[in-house]
């Protein structure tokens, strides 16, 4: 069981970045649900934060790619602009577990 953070860890609107177990991961709380995905772009396998921490739009509607602009939906991971259109994020399995983020599968 790896314990990603506590979810008060991220405030709303907010995401937040890992290295656990040598994967690049990264998790965001949007509108009280919460999500982790991979971090890697899917259009050249690059990393996708702006500055640590910061994987979101201006808007905070959308994670964006810093290397070419692709925006993702955040619930679903899926690209809607951007070099990666149709493409997806990998989504990172997980439960709440007391108020934490926890990894669940290998
Ligand atoms: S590397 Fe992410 S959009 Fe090109």
């Amino acid at each position: 069981m790896t314990v990603l953070c506590q979810i008060g860890d991220i405030p709303d609107s907010g995401s937040r970045g890992f290295q656990i177990d040598g994967r690049a991961l990264f998790a965001v709380h949007h509108q009280g649900r919460y999500f982790v995905y991979e971090n890697r772009c899917p259009h050249r396998g690059v990393p996708l934060e702006w500055l640590p921490d910061q994987f979101l739009d201006y808007e905070r509607n959308f994670i964006q790619c810093a290397t070419h602009g692709a925006l993702f939906k955040i619930d679903s991971g899926e690209c809607i602009a951007g070099p990666c259109n149709g493409q997806h994020l990998m989504a990172v399995p997980f439960d709440l577990v007391d108020g934490a983020l926890v990894l669940t599968g290998s």
